[in-house]
């Protein structure tokens, strides 16, 4: 009998989530492929094999019974590299303050720009870790990570350096993204900064990042910026993500389609044709339900309706000192509850399609074999308590590339 270093016994639900490895759209978003009373077996950090009663000698065996096993979450939509906090903003959110109002007012972004700015590598390293950690815990085992607190290019190149360190460092997987034109900082006007990212930042990024975003919004960037921006992004090898349609429709749902984004994300307010030009060329809809949540908005993102258009959908934290929640489960809470989805399509939007949403579906995302064994034991008999016992943490075991934490 074969020998291997891990073996996940007869867990009441094995969600393995296995299928065409292609974004799952419409339907397919609920074909979750449970196997029930379902084994799994990891060797040199990943899956041998998937099925009932596998039959080999373990190193380390974990019987599941009564417990629900799924692939870990992949976060595709995190700022997780900032310093300080912004809890002061509850108040002025509560007396009736939008986003912008605060923006505006040289709060939001550029608060938490000031206090990156002027924190130490070290700092910067604690605060992320400590963020990473609570990820993981969650049951979060991959993540993408945005720069976007320096607006200058130092400052741009320190973060996704610690990043990149970050990687080395924690269990957690970080793949990073270029944020430089994440908001206009004072120094500059919009055009001079436009031309700072594409000319001055841009050539300096090389492999520090795989993803080039922008946010693209009334009163930031228009469509016309981040259309140039993305363009040079991809000169230099960086595929196009866009914050699109968040608070304002400025036409970003119709850009990632033109512009051959991977994917768009926020989505509040797009148009339907936005939304059908997605849906033609297979963009992923991130959703960022906990933004809404945290902005009081009392609008989500018209999941059901993109579901219908055949967008893939996934789901993000956007993990930022406007919205701290390191939390995927919370993310699937929010879903179901004020998006209308599925318990079986939060699942797949916040494990394959996330993984499509950073490129990476060819090693994460579902249980296949020869796929990383990133996977989480939940601590509830089947996937839909996921949902619906919410306010807790449910993920009772986390294991990455084979390694129990
Ligand atoms: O995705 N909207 C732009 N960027 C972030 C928020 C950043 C912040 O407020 O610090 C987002 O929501
Ligand atoms: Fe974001």
């Amino acid at each position: 009998m074969e020998t291997v270093d891990l073996l996940i016994k007869n867990a009441n639900e094995l969600v393995t989530l296995k299928g065409p490895n292609q974004p799952r759209i419409k339907k397919e978003m609920s074909n979750l492929s449970i196997i029930k009373n379902g084994s799994v077996a990891v060797k040199n950090g990943k899956i041998v094999e998937i099925g009932k009663d596998l039959k080999y000698k373990a190193e380390k065996i974990i019987v599941a019974s009564g417990k629900t096993v799924m692939p870990g979450f992949v976060d595709p939509h995190t700022h997780v590299v900032f310093a300080g906090s912004r809890e002061f903003e509850l108040d002025m959110k509560l007396k009736g303050l939008s986003y912008m109002d605060i923006l505006k007012k040289g709060g939001g972004i550029f608060y938490t720009v000031n206090k990156t700015r002027k924190a130490t590598e070290n700092e910067l390293i604690l605060q992320s870790k400590n963020r990473l950690d609570k990820m993981l815990a969650h049951g979060t085992t991959t993540c993408e990570a945005k720069s976007g607190y320096g607006l200058e290019t130092d400052t741009e190149l320190r973060i996704l350096k610690i990043q990149e360190k970050l990687n080395k460092t924690h269990k957690i997987d970080i793949i990073s993204t270029f944020l430089g034109a994440h908001a206009v900082p004072k120094e500059h006007n919009t055009e001079e900064y436009v031309d700072i990212v594409i000319s001055e930042m841009l050539p300096r990024i090389g492999d520090l990042a795989s993803f080039c975003d922008v946010f693209c919004e009334k009163d930031v960037f228009t469509v016309k910026q981040s259309r140039q921006i993305l363009e040079a992004g991809k000169k230099h090898g960086l595929i196009p993500k866009i914050h699109a349609d968040e608070i304002v429709d400025t036409g970003g749902a119709a850009l990632a389609a033109e512009i051959g984004a991977i994917s768009a994300d926020h989505l509040l307010m797009s148009s339907d044709k936005g939304l059908r030009k997605m849906a033609e060329k297979g963009v992923v809809g991130v959703l960022l339900p906990g933004t809404p949540f945290s902005l009081m908005m009392h609008k989500y993102s018209p999941a059901r309706k993109m579901i219908e258009f055949g967008i893939p959908v996934a789901l993000a934290t956007d993990l930022n000192p406007n919205c701290w929640t390191e939390n995927m489960q919370f993310m699937m809470q929010l879903a179901c509850f004020n998006m209308k989805l599925t318990p079986a399509e939060a699942v797949t939007a916040a494990t394959f399609n996330a993984a499509c949403a950073i490129g990476l579906n060819d090693t994460i995302g579902s249980f296949e074999k020869g796929k990383q064994a990133d996977i989480v034991i939940f601590d509830c008999p089947n996937y839909k308590c996921i949902p619906y016992h919410f306010g807790v943490n449910l993920a009772e075991t986390v294991i990455k590339k084979g390694c129990i934490l």
